[in-house]
């Protein structure tokens, strides 16, 4: 499974990049946003950290301005991927991209249709939320799950690229379901090596090891 760090925060990047953990970025219009950073500028810092894609969604709802807003955004870094949403025109647009070998992530995916609409167009990635199903009491999980029997069910290249993913759980439940991918936020990347008991059994090991008054250098 890859990990993404869903930020556009570059001093969180570099951290993480530091732990070897990050495989790749997305950035939405609120993660820009949240970072007050010209998007522009933010997404060529980020691909020039980082050798992994990097998720920059255009602004329109529109194909012409998807269109025109995309290929902007894939000139500014080879491991730019245009980010869309799955709307027709988002479709559309992906198809567009697609035919021209620029990569692609179809993004607010919440339903296993809407997911092979994605794969036929030919996204390179697609993201379902699932933090967000969670939140309305439905399950973000059954849909990975879905995905991934569709997906395998037509040998469809599309990536599932787990997103809104809120916990370390989520990101144990999307690997088991078969995501590619999960992106995430910083705070639950590094969730992940957390454990008491780890803790605990570190600080008796360090503890003995104290009283051999031995020294390894
Ligand atoms: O990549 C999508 C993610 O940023 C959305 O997360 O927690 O706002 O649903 P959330």
């Amino acid at each position: 499974m890859q990990f993404f760090a869903d930020t556009a925060v570059l001093t969180e990047i570099d951290q993480l990049n530091k732990i070897g953990l990050v495989d790749g970025v997305t950035t939405n219009p609120t993660l820009i946003a949240k970072s007050g950073a010209d998007f522009k500028e933010v997404i060529k810092d980020i691909c020039s950290m980082i050798r992994g894609p990097v998720s920059a969604e255009v602004a329109s709802p529109a194909y012409e301005g998807m269109v025109a807003e995309g290929e902007v955004l894939a000139a500014l870094a080879h491991n730019v991927v245009v980010k869309l949403p799955i709307t027709v025109d988002g479709l559309r647009a992906c198809r567009y991209f697609a035919d021209k070998g620029i990569k692609t992530n179809l993004t607010l995916c919440f339903t296993a249709n809407q997911a092979l609409l994605a794969a036929k167009a030919g996204a390179t990635y697609v993201s379902p939320f699932i933090g967000r199903l969670d939140d309305i009491n439905l399950d973000g999980m059954e849909l990975i799950r879905n995905i991934r029997t569709i997906f395998d069910n037509y040998s469809f290249d599309t990536r599932i690229l787990a997103a809104s993913v809120r916990s370390a759980n989520h990101v144990t439940e999307a690997a088991l379901a078969g995501a590619d991918v999960a992106t995430m936020p910083t705070s639950v990347i590094l969730k992940l090596a957390e454990h008491p008991l780890t803790d605990k059994g570190l600080a008796t090991f360090l503890a003995d090891w104290k009283a051999t008054g031995q020294s390894i250098l």
